[in-house]
C-alpha cells in the first residue's frame, strides 16, 4: 500500500538499516552540496544577542550540528530523532566532537512530549520527504506549538529541480546511480531506491510550505542550487 511507505515504523526501520552508510551517501546524493546547504539554510535565522534554545528535528546522526554551532556558538542544542541506529552515531559524535553538550531525545516527532512555547529556533534538514500531507500538517502544528512567540524555523529538503534537463539528470543520478553506489557501499540498493521514491513524490518544499502557512506560521520559500534542494523558513507570530 502506497501510504505504508509513510508509516513511521517503516521509516524508522529504513533509517536504522541505512545508518552505517547514510553520512557518505548523503554527501554523494547531493554531489557534496549538502554541507554547503546546511550552512545556507541557517542563514535565514536572525543572529540573536542572547543565548538561544534550538531544537534540530529529525537530526539523524547530527549532520547539521557543526553548522549550527558555528553560527550560534551561544546556544543550547537539543536534537530529536526516533532511529536508535542513527542516534548511536549521533551519540558517538556528541561524545567525540561536542563534549556531550548536545541533548539527544529519542522520540517520534509525531508522538512527542516536547514543551510548548519553549524553543527560539527549530531547524530540520532533509527530513520532510518521508512525511505524507497529514503528517506534515501535524509537524507544522507541533513546530508552531513548541516555538516561542517570535521564534524562527527553517526546513530544507532535497528536491526535483525545475529545469527539465537538470531534472532528468538528477532523476537518473538519484534513481539509478545512487542505488548502484548503495549496493557497492552497502550490499543493498533498495533503501537508496526508496529515498529517490520519496524525493520523486515530494517534488519540492512548496506543498509543505503551504501546509505550514495554513497553521498560521509566516513562511518564505527558498530554492537552493537550481532547485536541487528547497525549503522554507519563517517565524511564529503573536
Ligand atoms: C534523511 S535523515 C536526515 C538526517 C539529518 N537531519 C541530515 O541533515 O542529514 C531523516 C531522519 O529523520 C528521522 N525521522 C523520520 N521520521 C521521524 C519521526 N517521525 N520522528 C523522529 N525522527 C524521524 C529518521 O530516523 C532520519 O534519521
Amino acid at each position: 500500500m502506497e501510504n505504508s511507505i509513510y508509516d513511521p515504523e517503516y521509516v524508522k526501520g529504513l533509517f536504522d538499516r541505512m545508518s552505517d552508510s547514510y553520512e557518505r551517501m548523503n554527501y554523494l546524493t547531493s554531489f557534496g552540496f549538502s554541507i554547503r546547504w546546511r550552512t545556507q539554510f541557517l542563514k535565514s535565522f536572525k543572529k540573536p544577542e542572547d543565548k538561544v534554545s534550538i531544537i534540530d528535528l529529525l537530526t539523524g546522526m547530527g549532520e547539521t550540528w557543526q553548522a549550527t554551532k558555528n553560527r550560534f556558538p551561544n546556544s543550547d542544542l537539543i536534537a530529536l530523532d526516533f532511529s536508535s541506529e542513527m542516534l548511536k552515531y549521533a551519540m558517538h559524535k556528541n561524545r567525540t566532537k561536542f563534549n556531550n553538550q548536545i541533548t539527544l531525545v529519542q522520540q517520534d516527532i509525531l508522538r512527542n512530549d516536547l514543551p510548548s512555547n519553549h524553543f527560539d529556533f527549530v531547524t530540520c534538514a532533509f527530513g520532510l520527504k518521508t512525511f505524507n500531507d497529514e503528517q506534515l500538517n501535524f509537524l507544522a502544528k507541533e513546530t508552531n506549538r513548541i516555538l516561542k512567540v517570535g521564534g524562527q524555523f527553517s526546513f530544507i529538503e532535497i528536491s526535483k529541480p525545475t529545469n527539465r534537463l537538470l531534472k532528468a539528470l538528477y532523476g537518473f543520478y538519484l534513481g539509478q546511480v545512487i542505488p548502484v553506489l548503495g549496493k557497492l557501499l552497502l550490499g543493498d540498493p533498495e533503501e537508496y531506491r526508496m529515498l529517490w521514491k520519496y524525493t520523486d513524490k515530494f517534488e519540492n518544499a512548496k506543498r509543505a510550505q503551504g501546509i505550514f502557512e495554513n497553521t498560521g506560521l509566516k513562511t518564505e520559500f527558498i530554492s537552493y542550487f537550481y532547485g536541487c534542494a528547497s525549503g522554507f523558513y519563517g517565524s511564529k507570530g503573536s
